[in-house]
Parts: structure tokens; sequence; C-alpha cells
């Protein structure tokens, strides 16, 4: 089983809509998926219950999630998503995620303002690690780009240099992911190559 944590500093972030589209694509691709809505807001849940979703999908808002998943995981779930309240607002539960994380995903557009706030991120995610048996593998997700824009391309090279990695697939900014929220996923788009990458993810030596 892999534990997939959807993570960033802010609410408004993309981190909802890329729990769901993952989880989707997950889904879409064969695998038993579980979500699990750490928000208290509950976003995640609301949209899974107006939309129907097949996937399972529980709220669980606990600073304790690295020893809840494996109990609320079924003997055949392949992959669980964590969606995760701003790591600003609420730190203990973010890290519980990330300690019981395989993967971090941090979604984020190429913005000077979203870009530079990912280093307390990678804080986070370090300061985890020395809790951890495993480490955990982690990348950012581009999502709101603009077609063409010179900004992907400049932002993914700073994040490189950082040591850092950023996933090929990228999900541009569309009217159909601002209004998704609530509604039935279809169309997967670029978030199938997006999962395939997520789950490709190995820990960086
Ligand atoms: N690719 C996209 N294109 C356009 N709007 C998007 C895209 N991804 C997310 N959004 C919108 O951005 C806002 C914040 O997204 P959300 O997933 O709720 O973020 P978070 O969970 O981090 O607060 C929402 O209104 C959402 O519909
Ligand atoms: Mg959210």
């Amino acid at each position: 089983m892999r534990t997939v944590a959807v993570v960033n500093l802010k609410g408004g972030s993309s981190k909802t809509t890329t729990t769901a589209y993952l989880a989707h694509a997950f889904a879409a691709s064969g695998s038993d998926v579980l979500v699990i809505d750490s928000d208290p807001q509950g976003s995640t849940v609301r949209w899974s219950d107006a939309a129907g979703w097949d996937i399972p999908t529980v709220a669980l808002p606990v600073k304790n999630l690295h020893t809840r998943v494996q109990g609320i995981a079924r003997p055949t779930t392949d992959v669980v998503v964590i969606d995760t309240p701003p790591l600003l607002e609420n730190a203990g539960t973010v890290y519980s995620a990330l300690r019981a994380a395989d993967v971090v995903v941090v979604p984020c557009a190429p913005t000077s303002h979203e870009v530079e706030a990912l280093p307390d991120v990678w804080a986070a995610i370090e300061e985890v690690q020395a809790l951890r048996n495993v480490p955990t593998a982690a990348a950012v997700l581009f999502t709101r780009t603009i077609a063409n824009a010179s900004s992907t391309g400049i932002y993914r090279e700073a994040i490189e240099e950082g040591g850092h990695r950023v996933l090929a697939t990228t999900i541009p900014r569309r009217e159909a992911y601002a209004q998704a929220l609530g509604a039935p996923i279809r169309e997967l788009g670029p978030y199938e190559a997006a999962a395939s990458e997520v789950l490709a993810l190995e820990v960086q030596a």
C-alpha cells in the first residue's frame, strides 16, 4: 500500500482539487483507493458526498494520522490519498500526514508567491524524516499553469536547482477545474499522467 499526502502551506493552493483528481486517476488505473480528508473544513468529504464518488472518503481531522491510516485502510487498499489542511493553520495534523506518507505531492502555481513558500514545506518534510524509518519521496505538481508562459520553466528550474522535484506533468488553469468542486469527475485529463508519475516516485538518493 502507498500513502500519498497532498500538502502545502496555505489554503487555495489546489490541495483538495489535486486530491480528488489524483484519487480518481489512481482508481481509473485499477488501484483500490481510499481518500482521507484531514482538513477540518471537510471539503473533500462534501465533494465525495455531493458527487457520489465510488471511492470511499473518510473525514479524519486528527493529529495522529500516522497511527490511524493502517487501521482504516482495508486489506485490499492499494493507495491512500490524504487531503490536508493548510500547514500554516494546522501544523499538527499536517505533520502527522507527513509521517504517514510514502509520497508527498505539493500542488503549487508557478508564481513567485507560491514558489517562495515551498521551503517551509520542505522543512516540515525534513523535520518529520527523523521520525520515520523509511524516507518520504516528495515532488511539486504545478497547477493553474498558463499555456506557453515562460514562468513554468523558470520556476521549475529554480525548484530543481534547490534539489527538489517537479513532476513533468502540469495542470493548466481551467474553468472546468475551477468549477469542479462538488461535481462528478469524468475527465481526468493530465491528472492521469500525474498519477502515474506520483506512483513511480522513488526516494531521492
Ligand atoms: N487547475 C485549476 N484551474 C483553475 N482553478 C483551479 C485549478 N485548481 C484548483 N482551482 C481552484 O482554486 C481554488 C482552490 O483550490 P482547492 O483545491 O480548494 O485548494 P485548497 O484545498 O488548497 O484550499 C478552488 O476554487 C479551485 O476550484
Ligand atoms: Mg482544501
